[in-house]
């Protein structure tokens, strides 16, 4: 069968590309090998997807060429993509810092990826796994069940994270066969695991804290696990952690030792009790020794201040590696953007090659910046296709 476009891949992408590509008029295929096009839009955002995120900057991408990521990102913007979801009388809501969810459920964005598809006369084939990818005067594309031939290949099949839900190596695969660059790969906006033991009362409690690595940093909750550190302020800054770096973490963001020693004065408390009108009662008795949590906080020397500042507001953390893939939201590193028109994602080295969404080295923060770089980078190339 003989197309215009190929592309492998039903998730936000590939179907967004589509949509595009299909209004020009092309004859498009999408080949997916789920059972259903967009698993991962499904499960997104705890069944509600962050579909983007108003406040969307190049700033809020992690990539070998922090550049890269501009052309796409202006040419289909946050709020394109809010008048698209207005336009399917989708209702949502704004949770936090710019971040928009579906009000009922992440099935509608899907349903009208999918009825936007039928409209541009898109071909969707599900179940099809893809098998090999050759290239002729035409792309030939081989997956279980069919096979298909085309003047241009989007390559739209995602990174490493969520095995469980299709994820494959496939999109690195044909960057690699056709000798383009890969950016090394990892799993991120992650939980972290400590190197070495952790406290295990600790596990369930959450607290707003400042964390910073690498010149970032996140004010938002942390969670302690049974391995190490989670909660979105965790997740944020494993885009950026690196093994050989420890991760600094505020558990006081709001107070500096001004503000603690002045309401120490006169408290006539045990820095137990001090500490435990900020922060959790575990949390207290994990981090400071009993000996000075029985002081009366007016009999604390510069020095005890100093400890209990170091262990609460300048906590060092060594991770020693992530979850794993299967916890990961995304896969940090991809298809070099070196390799790519940062205008219509096209492989500069194989014509007719296009590359887009996740599979691509450009990484968005958590809030909805990962749909909003799978619906930007393939509307720049189902412009071009
Ligand atoms: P995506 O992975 O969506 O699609 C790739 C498609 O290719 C899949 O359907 C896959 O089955 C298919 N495929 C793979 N190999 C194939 C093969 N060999 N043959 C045929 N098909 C193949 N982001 C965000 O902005 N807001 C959010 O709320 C969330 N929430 C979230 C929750 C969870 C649990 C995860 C794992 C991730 C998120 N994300 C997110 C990240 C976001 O889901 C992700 O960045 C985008 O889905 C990437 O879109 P892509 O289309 O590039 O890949």
């Amino acid at each position: 069968m003989k197309y215009d476009v190929a592309i492998i891949g039903g998730g936000a992408a590939g179907l967004f590309c589509a949509i595009q590509a299909g209004k020009r008029g092309k004859r498009v295929v999408v080949i997916e090998h789920n059972a259903e096009v967009g698993r991962k839009i499904i499960i997104s955002g705890g069944g509600r997807c962050n579909f983007t995120n108003l406040h969307t900057t190049p700033e809020n991408f992690i990539s070998t060429n922090p550049h890269f990521c501009k052309s796409a990102l202006s040419q289909y913007t946050a709020d394109d993509f809010v008048r698209l979801v207005q336009k399917h009388k989708i209702s949502y809501y704004e949770k936090k810092l710019g971040q928009l969810f579906c009000r009922d459920s992440s099935r509608q964005i899907v349903d009208m990826l999918i009825r936007e598809c039928n409209n541009a006369r898109v071909e969707i084939r599900t179940g099809s796994s893809v098998i090999s990818v050759t290239k002729n005067d035409l792309f030939v594309v081989k997956a279980s069940g069919v096979s298909v031939e085309a003047d241009k290949l989007v390559v739209a099949c995602g990174g490493l994270s969520f095995r469980k839900i299709g994820a494959t190596d496939l999109g690195y695969r044909i960057a690699r066969q056709f000798g383009l660059k890969i950016i090394e790969t990892r799993p991120s906006l992650v939980a972290l695991v400590i190197d070495g033991k952790t406290d295990s009362r600790l596990a369930g409690v959450s607290v707003d804290s400042d964390v910073s690595a690498g010149g970032h940093s996140f004010r938002e909750n942390v969670l302690f696990t049974h391995r190490g550190l989670s909660g979105p302020a965790v997740l944020q800054i494993s885009n950026y952690w690196h093994k050989e770096e420890p991760v600094t973490v505020d558990l006081l963001p709001d107070l500096d030792a001004a503000d603690m020693t002045k309401r120490a004065e006169g408290s006539g408390k045990l820095l137990h009790g001090f500490l435990s009108e900020m922060l959790p009662d575990r949390l207290v008795k994990s981090f400071v020794t009993s000996g000075l949590q029985n002081k009366l906080v007016g009999n604390l020397s510069f020095t005890d201040w100093e400890t209990v500042g170091a262990k609460l507001k300048k906590w060092q953390v060594r991770f020693c590696e992530t979850e794993g893939y299967d916890r990961a939201e995304v896969t940090l590193g991809g298809v070099s953007t070196d390799e790519l028109s940062s205008r219509s994602m096209e492989s500069k080295r194989i014509p007719g090659l296009f590359f887009i969404g996740e599979v691509v080295d450009v990484t968005g923060w958590l809030g909805g910046y990962n749909f909003q770089w799978a619906w930007s980078s393939a509307f720049a190339a189902g412009r071009s296709v």
